[in-house]
Formats: structure tokens, sequence, C-alpha cells
């Protein structure tokens, strides 16, 4: 395997190291700033004898060298300062996401896309229009971050190993995501036997707030530990092949009452990126929840054709 990783930063450089340390491939690390990526790829490859991995990490302000990738991570982009929302990023994430996406198609045309710039949904919309590509290879990380900050909460909140938690959150990467408590259980126990509604409810509101909690603490930049673990995981399903159900962003054609928008749904992953939508049959407050949720995107969406 060969995968590229668009942008150099804290998201970009955690996921190219994890790459390299799980073995997924052999990683090109690219970012404009020069010697940024030199600089952070030989860091990590000198890393390699202590860590044991073989893979190679190549750090390059050339585009060029991403040709014949089997996956694009795409991390390139502005993160969030305190105050901020995810959609506050839009105008100028979109001309990056731009730019980057037409030197994908131009020097990797075979290539899967996994998009982790903010605010998700829309880049992936962007992406997949940009890139002409088929659906399937263009997708977005966000629901397995989301997932993963709501399993953590649960985890805490029961004291319980984190091992025997499962979460399921669709939906948008803002916080009109919805949480799926219902879809969420310990060992198979449904988590709504575990916990009372309000104990849920108040891990629900972290949940959505996971993100920005992160941004006040920091200050001046973002997370990034949690979201390039989980945008490794998406490139290890599809690396092995795994066929996981996690969730992701996604172009949806009818598919929960959705036509012509990317949001986050229950997918199967594989080597040929999305296989499979998986539709939950949700009940009226859960999909009230999802088209709110629809309608935020729309409006970036729609923002971004006026402009
Ligand atoms: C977050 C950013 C990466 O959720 O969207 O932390």
């Amino acid at each position: 395997m060969k995968i590229s990783v668009i942008g150099g930063g804290h998201v970009g450089a955690t996921c190219a190291f994890l790459t390299a340390q799980k073995e997924l491939g052999d990683v090109v690390l690219v970012d404009i700033v020069e010697g940024l990526p030199h600089g952070t790829a030989l860091d990590m490859m000198q890393s390699s004898s202590v860590e044991r991995f073989h893979k190679k990490v190549h750090g390059t302000n050339d585009f060029k060298d991403i040709c014949d990738s089997d996956l694009i991570v795409v991390t390139a982009g502005l993160a969030r300062k305190p105050g901020m929302t995810r959609l506050d990023l839009l105008a100028k994430n979109f001309a990056i996401i731009k730019s980057v996406t037409k030197n994908i198609a131009k020097f990797a045309p075979e290539t899967k896309i996994i998009v982790v710039t903010n605010p998700l949904d829309v880049m992936v919309y962007v992406s997949l229009k940009e890139s002409g590509f088929e659906k399937n290879r263009v997708f977005g990380m966000s629901g397995v971050l989301d997932s993963a900050r709501f399993k953590h909460f649960i985890a805490d909140e029961l004291d319980v190993s984190i091992d025997d938690v499962s979460a399921m959150v669709i939906g948008s990467h803002s916080e009109l995501m919805v949480p799926l408590p219902r879809f969420s259980s310990v060992s198979g126990i449904p988590l709504v036997e575990l916990l009372p509604k309000e104990k849920i409810d108040r891990l629900i509101e972290r949940t959505k707030k996971g993100g920005a909690e992160i941004v006040a603490h920091l200050k001046n930049g973002s997370a990034f530990y949690a979201p390039a673990a989980s945008a490794v995981k998406m490139i290890e399903a599809v690396a092995k092949d795994k066929k996981k159900i996690l969730p992701a962003c996604v172009y949806l054609e009818g598919e929960y009452g959705l036509n012509d928008i990317c949001l986050g749904v229950p997918v199967k992953i594989g080597k040929d990126g999305i296989e499979k939508v998986i539709e939950l049959n949700l009940n009226s407050e859960e999909q009230s929840a999802l088209n709110k949720s629809a309608e935020s995107v729309r409006e970036g969406i729609k923002n971004l054709k006026s402009q």
C-alpha cells in the first residue's frame, strides 16, 4: 500500500506516524511549508529502529510524489480557535480542499480519499464533486472520532473497560451530530439499561462538545490524537480489507430519505472504500435529529455555491 497524507500539521503528522508504526503502508507526507514534511518524515524514520517498523515515510512539498497512492488522507486546512465553530472555517478550507483535490485527481486518479478537514461534511462533498470520483472512493472521518468520544465518556461513567463499549454516532460532525444510545452497548447490554436517561443525556452533550472542550483547553489549536487515531482506523479497514462497520461521512442518494448530501451514517469499509451504506431503522426522534443535521450541512453547501 502507498498512503499519502496531505497536510503536515498535528493531525497529518500523527496520522502518518501511526500509519507507519502499524506498518499499514509506505507513507508520503505532503505539506506546502518548506522543510516541514521533510523534517517531520526524517524524525519519524529515525524512530523506526526504536519502534521497529519497516515502512518508509517520505516528506515532500511536491504533489507529484502522491502518484499511485492507494489511499490519500486529507488533513490540510485551518483548525478551530476558541469560540469558533467548524463552519467558521468554511471559506478558507473550501479553497484549500478544492486545490488539493485537483492535485489528487491529476496525480492519483485511481486513489481513494479520506477527508479529515473541517467543516467535515461540506468538505467531503467538495472533494467528491471536485474529483469526479465514484462515491465509494471519497469519504470523511468524523463518526469514528465522535463515537470514540462517546465510548470514552461511557466507559468512564460506568468504570468499565473501553474494550467492551460499543457506540454509534451519526449525522454531521458538529454540535448537531446524532449520538444513538439505542445503538450503543456494553458487552451487548444496551446502554439504555445501564444508565438513566439524564446520565446518558449528559454524556451525549459532552460528546457533542468533545472537540470544543479540547479547543477551549488548548486555546491555540484543535484536537489531534483522537482525530488522527480515528483516521488511521479507517485506513486500516481499507488497507487490510477488514469490512469494518464504522460511521463515516458518505454521499447519500436516497438512504435515510436524504439526497445529494454527504453525512455520517454507518457503512462497511474494505479495500474498495465504502462497500455498503447501512440503513438503521431510526425512530422519529432520531430521524428528525438526523434531518436537522442534514439541513445544517445543506446550508454550508449552499453558502459555498453562492461564493
Ligand atoms: C474535533 C475536530 C478535529 O472534533 O473537528 O476535534
